[in-house]
């Protein structure tokens, strides 16, 4: 059975009401990375970094998936599939996709600043004070700018072992997670789904759909049942 890779970015989430970051309105118009998406920025006011994952977390739990998301459970009917986000929404499992691995982690979960222990808190607000079991600091389990990404050598596995590698809602902007695009084999054909223009080092055996998710990845998925 064929492998396929799904490397998804904001851009899949962007139907479904939640903004992408680097699109006008996106969310690094509206919000300093380095007030809350750092760790000096969690050292320098941790209140504010809260308040703005509280928020995003609302935002995420109002959110439904939409058909993008959903098209995925198609191409499991004849391939293996693999999704690898950099999205910290659950939209992909509520969708139904089963593997799932998340680059940047998960907004509907809570780490313990020492132990490192994640917890399932869904819609719960983390405030400034609340402490783990072990009594220290609960922060949100995402990944901030300069933090390392656990799961980048499980995903440039995935990639290596690729026979599909459908690139949808990302920009490529943020390393490492854009270096899987450099991880499949040569054989490995990558399509592109995304309305603008993505600086996809035009490879050889590159596929630019130049439509949204939502119309995008279901005529793909369409046409790749048809033909394998
Ligand atoms: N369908 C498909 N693609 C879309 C849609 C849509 N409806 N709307 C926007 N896009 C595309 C944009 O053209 C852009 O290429 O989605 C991409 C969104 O890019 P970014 O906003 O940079 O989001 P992303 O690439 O996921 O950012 C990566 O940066 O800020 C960090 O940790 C954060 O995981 C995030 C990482």
């Amino acid at each position: 059975m064929q492998h396929v890779v799904i490397f998804s970015g904001a851009g899949i989430s962007a139907e479904s009401g939640l903004k992408t970051f680097r699109d006008s309105d996106g969310l690094w118009e509206n919000y300093k990375i380095t007030e809350v998406a750092t760790p000096e920025a969690w050292d320098k006011d941790p209140k504010l970094v809260l308040e703005f994952y509280n928020m995003r977390r609302k935002q995420v739990l109002d959110a439904k998936p939409n058909t993008a998301h959903l098209a995925i459970l198609e191409l499991e009917k004849k391939f293996k599939v693999q999704v690898v986000t950099q999205n910290i929404d659950d939209l992909h499992e509520r969708a139904g996709s089963r593997n799932v691995l998340h680059l940047h982690g998960e907004i509907l979960k809570a780490r313990s600043t020492k132990t490192h222990l994640t917890y399932l808190i869904n819609g719960h607000e983390i405030k400034p004070g609340e402490l783990c079991e072990n009594g220290h600091q609960l922060r949100p389990d995402v990944v901030w700018f300069g933090e390392h990404v656990p799961n980048m050598d499980k995903a440039e596995k995935l990639c290596e072992k690729a026979d599909i590698l459908i690139v949808i809602g990302t920009s490529l902007n943020v390393y490492p997670a854009a270096n899987l695009v450099d991880c499949v084999n040569n054989n490995c054909k990558i399509y592109l789904i995304d309305p603008s223009e993505v600086p996809l080092w035009k490879r050889k055996n590159v596929t630019h759909i130049k439509q949204k998710a939502s119309e995008g990845l279901p005529a793909l998925i369409k046409e790749l049942l048809e033909k394998f």
